[in-house]
């Protein structure tokens, strides 16, 4: 068996982090989203893995590399834009061969990984298998419908009357049955070859597509919210380091890690949060649920419940919450008169400022 890792997409939804990176190497609990998901396939016992890259193909490729660090032989598969999932199918056509793969997004975070799934797959060996998670507002999802045996009888993306509250989470299973479905299949209405149409072309043809519900927690990175979401849970399971340097009058309290080469000093750091290494944290209050990439620097200020990327600093602005900031940005207070508030912001930048 193989794997095929989409780390391609136009990542709109988290611009403008995507205007310059991969949003499937923002980290989450300072280590890129989309090593959880090569790790969970490793330890499926998947060794083999394609990975889908588009625009930002040089920078997965530098974090990923032959896929060795991670005990994994990985084969770069080049997609011109994003013509959606299936598309990512279609070019891996010659890649796949006659082998059975599991598909994962690579912006996506399944708690527990995937042992179970693939070993179910395996067993009963369906022509695909999918996995599903309740949700509360289903129209956003691509929608299943089951017999009472938990066979998919009909797929929907974003319906505006679902007929469940079942949505499609982002690991597939699939047999080489799905190539002919993605050989037939014509861009939807958004212009994409959609995946979901290529498994109802699977049931329509009567083959047989199982799926399990899963109970774990599963979502989906591509916008803000969710990623200071999956960054709170996974922070929740670190176990306190401290392998930098924290002076005499700094409090640490609860699960912090501190990383090599990083310094604190004067501060309060509650926990769970991790301070990279080489970043310095002074005369600053650093929340639960917070992760400060390397290099960094938070001086006379306070951030909660946040991802500071690699080579941020924030320097004398009182209280951050609730936030993504990228790679170089500064943050600092603007000058007392006139009272105003002075913007660089890159396209499609989001600043909500509290009058
Ligand atoms: P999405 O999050 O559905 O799409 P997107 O990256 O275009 O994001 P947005 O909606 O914010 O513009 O994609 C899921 C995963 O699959 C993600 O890791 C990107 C990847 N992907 C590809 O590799 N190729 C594609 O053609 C598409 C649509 C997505």
């Amino acid at each position: 068996m193989k794997a095929l890792v989409l780390a391609g997409g136009a990542g709109s939804r988290l611009r403008p982090i995507t205007h310059t990176s991969a949003k499937q190497l923002v980290p989450v609990a300072n280590k890129p989203v989309l090593f959880y998901g090569l790790e969970a396939i490793r330890d499926a016992g998947i060794r083999e893995v394609g990975i889908v890259v588009g625009d930002t193909a040089p920078e997965i490729r530098r974090a990923v590399g032959d896929g060795s660090a991670f005990g994994l032989d990985v084969t770069y598969l080049p997609q011109d834009a994003p013509r959606g999932l299936a598309h990512a199918v279609l070019i891996a056509r010659e890649y796949l061969g006659d082998d059975d793969f599991v598909m994962y997004l690579g912006d996506n975070f399944v708690v527990g990984g995937i042992d179970g799934l693939v070993e179910r797959f395996r067993a009963e060996r369906p022509q695909a298998q999918i996995m599903l998670t309740k949700v509360s507002d289903p129209r956003a999802f691509g929608v299943a419908e089951l017999d009472g045996d938990g066979r998919v009888v009909a797929l929907e993306e974003k319906p505006e009357f679902p007929k469940s509250d079942l949505a499609l989470v982002g690991v597939y299973l699939f047999s080489p049955a799905v190539h002919a479905a993605v050989a037939e299949l014509k861009p939807s209405r958004r212009n994409e070859l959609e995946i979901t149409d290529a498994i109802q072309w699977l049931i329509d043809a009567g083959h047989r597509v199982d799926s399990t519900v899963i109970s774990g927690y599963w979502k989906d990175t591509g916008n803000v919210t969710d990623m200071l979401e999956v960054n709170r849970l996974v922070l929740e399971g670190v176990e306190p380091r401290v392998e930098g340097e924290v002076d005499a009058v700094s409090e640490l309290i609860g699960r912090v890690v501190v990383e090599p080469g990083a310094r604190v000093a004067g501060s309060r750091v509650v926990g769970p949060a991790i301070i990279g290494a080489g970043s310095v944290v002074r005369e600053s209050y650093i929340g639960p649920f917070t992760s400060i990439d390397e290099d960094c620097a938070v001086i006379d200020s306070e951030i909660e419940y946040s991802i500071v990327l690699r080579g941020a600093s924030i320097d004398g602005v009182g209280r951050i919450e609730c936030s993504l900031i990228g790679r170089e940005a500064e943050v600092t207070p603007a000058p007392r008169v006139p009272k105003a508030h002075r913007l660089v912001l890159g396209d499609h930048s989001k600043v909500q400022i509290n009058k």
